[in-house]
């Protein structure tokens, strides 16, 4: 009797359904829990301005009898009737395979200014097995952050085989796939397909990061192939550096089952009583207008609340990468901060090759692990460096890898334990180095401690680039079973990262991963900024910005001026200024006119940042189908905007005779010139500073930015007069 009360009072007749809504100031995503206590999505999309006709909302009459909660439920469990992909898969303690989950209760609360978080708490009524999802509404910037905590107090461990963050469900006539694929040197090259019948997935198996082959990120459209700027277009991306898994499964009436997390492959987590397992987010949003409204607002949200001084300023710098590569001694680097001083940036930041003794580390074959500074390129030791650049008056910054090892290293010989590898088969390098076990707490403190000790010995060290080179092979740890190693190494790195921003919150730090192998928001928590790609050519990085624009903001893309292509200094300076610049040429060999146009050009870079760090992306020619591609940022008063040009193709009169382009973003009732910037030294810009256009006109009709043959790129600046 008191077992049966007990029951009831967890788990009440629900009289009538009750909605969930979740809120942001444009959008709605509507859940409910319908007479059984199951949750359904009966709604994503336009916040409606009713509220109360969320009552309304059909939900899933069309689907078949008794089985409509599975399509459209909000977490779907396996094992009992479902047939569905499940968001969750778990075996309890007493063997038993099947779960259920039902309706307990729900919060909503604020968490801080415009954001609100709602806990929904579900239970399988059977066994004391839980699930808390969450959602963190972002008001203002219409973002949804989704994730889930599983928990149990069973008698013995229970065993979880799948674990989403998120499971949507959208409701469409079509639905049209835009996912990011591509490999070291050509990342994220978007490619669109509609969805038919059965399940398309995208995944990585990568351990290390989540990309190189398949990005953590894609964009739904609903309806029509998705369009710039009109149409319904959900754009998603998960938080995880890890493999993940995003699987986009049509149910029999065309609605769309969206499930996102970890990847569950090789991963079956053993999960103890009483501990939590909490899954990374997936970020969302939900745009009316386009990719560029969802672009729009994701960049929004992470400046505002993801990436560390997301609303402050970025430093100027000079690499040494592409310049030396490992060559360089110290009289060389020397050198190289007094040209960095004369060329006017804010820091040194000094790459691969600084360390290693026994082995070292003067190409990518030895030394990884032994983060000494190799004696006989750097006889006096960073410190030494730190003042000469200091002295300069330039900052000095460094690049480590600290997760990676290579087997001819002092690190390997010491602690062979630390290295994933399997017992029993022959160690396999990928860029001749293995990957330390971050899931062992012993190889966190070590990793840690590389980072720690440089700014203990070097308190004024400005930056820190970390690179992340290998995948791994050979998955196997030590320490901790196997099947939780993909899992731990990504707790493991977020929580040596975790502890590196508490005790140095400021300094600004690069998100690398041989090229941009790591560019996700679980990793960008930690990183001011990040590194695109190894492929430094201006034409190719057009291309690989533009298409990295579609979920991350200017302000942490790292843009570098380097020798790579035949392309004219302007050419590569404006392309780099698209987000943050910094260089990574040797300064001496340039020529004269170069430096002289760079020098003019952080100037003009100076003025023209806090719009292109802070102002609103929009994308008004894609290089993918214009010989012009033409990117506009726009400060949030609407009274600066500065605009974007660059001729992609080199065919016959590429770029000639086209119409005018059209801006956006503006005030339709400002009046604004337009004035050509960053123009070599001595040339004259065809564009008149001195006519005033109507904001109105400048989106109704357009100007031509005269893009072609003799002006490959074009900067202009976009300023309202009379205010
Ligand atoms: C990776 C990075 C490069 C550079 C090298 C150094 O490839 O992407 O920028 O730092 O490593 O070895």
């Amino acid at each position: 009797m008191r077992l049966l009360l007990l029951l009831l009072l967890t788990f009440p007749a629900f009289a009538a359904p009750i909605e969930i809504p979740i809120e942001t100031n444009r959008t709605a995503l509507v859940i409910r829990v319908d007479n059984e206590g199951h949750l359904t999505i009966v709604h994503h999309g336009k916040r409606l301005q009713q509220a109360t006709e969320y009552a309304r909302l059909p939900g899933n009459a069309r689907l078949y009898e008794g089985y409509s909660e599975f399509y459209s439920s909000a977490y779907t469990p396996a094992g009992s009737r479902n047939l569905l992909e499940p968001a969750i898969q778990a075996t309890h303690a007493d063997g038993n395979p099947s779960l259920d989950l039902m309706y307990v209760r729900h919060e909503t609360k604020p968490t801080g200014p415009g954001i609100t978080r709602t806990d929904i708490l579900l239970k399988d009524p059977q066994y004391p097995f839980e699930v808390t999802l969450h959602y963190k509404a972002y008001q203002k910037e219409d973002v949804l952050e989704g994730w889930s905590t599983i928990r149990h107090t069973e008698k013995k461990a229970v065993t979880l085989q799948k674990f989403a963050s998120a499971n949507l469900y959208l409701s469409a006539n079509h639905y049209y796939l835009t996912h990011y694929h591509g490999i070291h040197a050509g990342e994220v090259r978007p490619e669109e397909t509609q969805l038919t019948g059965g399940m398309k997935v995208l995944d990585s198996k990568l351990g290390t990061r989540a990309q190189m082959f398949q990005a953590p990120m894609f964009m739904l459209s609903l309806n029509q192939p998705a369009q710039e700027e009109q149409g319904e277009v959900l754009a998603g991306t998960l938080a995880w550096s890890g493999n993940f898994q995003f699987q986009f499964e049509l149910d029999p009436q065309h609605n769309l089952r969206l499930l996102a997390g970890m990847n569950p492959y090789a991963s079956a987590y053993t999960l103890e009583p009483g501990r939590d397992f909490t899954t990374p987010a997936l970020i969302y949003t939900f745009s009316t207008q386009g990719m560029g409204g969802a672009s729009r607002s994701l960049h929004r949200w992470a400046r505002n609340h993801r990436i560390p001084n997301g609303n402050g300023d970025r430093l100027t710098l000079l690499n040494n990468w592409e310049a030396t590569y490992f060559g360089f001694d110290e009289p060389k680097l020397v050198e190289l901060f007094k040209d960095g001083r004369k060329l006017g940036v804010d820091l040194f930041l000094l790459d691969d090759g600084w360390f290693g003794n026994k082995f070292p580390r003067n190409n990518d074959r030895a030394g990884l692990g032994d983060w000494q500074e190799n004696r006989a390129k750097l006889p006096h030791g960073l410190g030494y460096l730190v003042k000469e650049a200091e002295g300069a008056g330039i900052k000095f910054g460094i690049w480590i890898e600290p997760e990676m090892v290579n087997p001819k290293s002092e690190l390997y010989t010491q602690h062979p334990d630390w290295v994933i590898k399997l017992p029993n088969r022959p160690d396999a390098v990928f860029r001749n180095q293995q990957v330390l076990d971050l899931s062992n707490p012993k190889v966190q403190d070590f990793v840690y401690g590389v980072v720690d000790d440089l700014f203990t010995k070097n308190p004024t060290l400005g930056f820190i680039k970390w690179d992340c080179n290998a995948v791994i092979y050979n998955a196997y740890s030590a320490t901790n079973p196997a099947n939780h190693l993909y899992v731990d190494y990504g707790r493991g790195l977020y929580r040596v990262l975790e502890r590196l921003r508490a005790k140095y919150p400021t300094v600004p730090m690069m998100l690398c991963s041989g090229g941009g192998a790591r560019v996700d928001y679980g990793a960008l928590q930690y990183f001011t900024e990040y590194w695109p790609s190894d492929n430094t050519n201006p034409t190719e990085r057009t291309f690989i910005q533009y298409n990295y624009s579609s979920f991350f903001p200017a302000i942490a893309s790292c843009n570098h001026v380097t020798n790579s292509g035949s392309a004219p200094i302007k050419f590569r300076t404006d392309v780099a200024m698209m987000g943050k610049l910094g260089y990574d040429i040797v300064v001496s060999r340039m020529p004269a006119n170069d430096l002289a146009f760079s020098q003019e050009a952080l100037k003009t870079y100076a003025r023209l940042k806090p719009v292109i760090y802070q102002g609103d992306l929009f994308r008004l020619q894609s290089p993918h189908t214009h010989d012009v591609m033409s990117v506009l940022y726009v400060s949030d008063k609407q009274d600066k905007a500065v605009w974007f040009s660059y001729l992609i193709s080199d065919r016959f009169k590429a770029g000639a005779d086209q119409p005018p382009i059209r801006l956006r973003g503006l005030d339709p009732a400002k009046r604004y010139t337009v004035q050509e910037t960053n123009l070599m030294p001595g040339s004259k810009s065809p564009i008149d500073p001195t006519v005033v256009y109507s904001g109105d006109f400048l989106m109704s009709v357009g100007l031509d930015p005269v893009v072609g043959g003799g002006r490959t790129s074009v900067v202009l600046e976009v300023t309202a007069v009379g205010q």
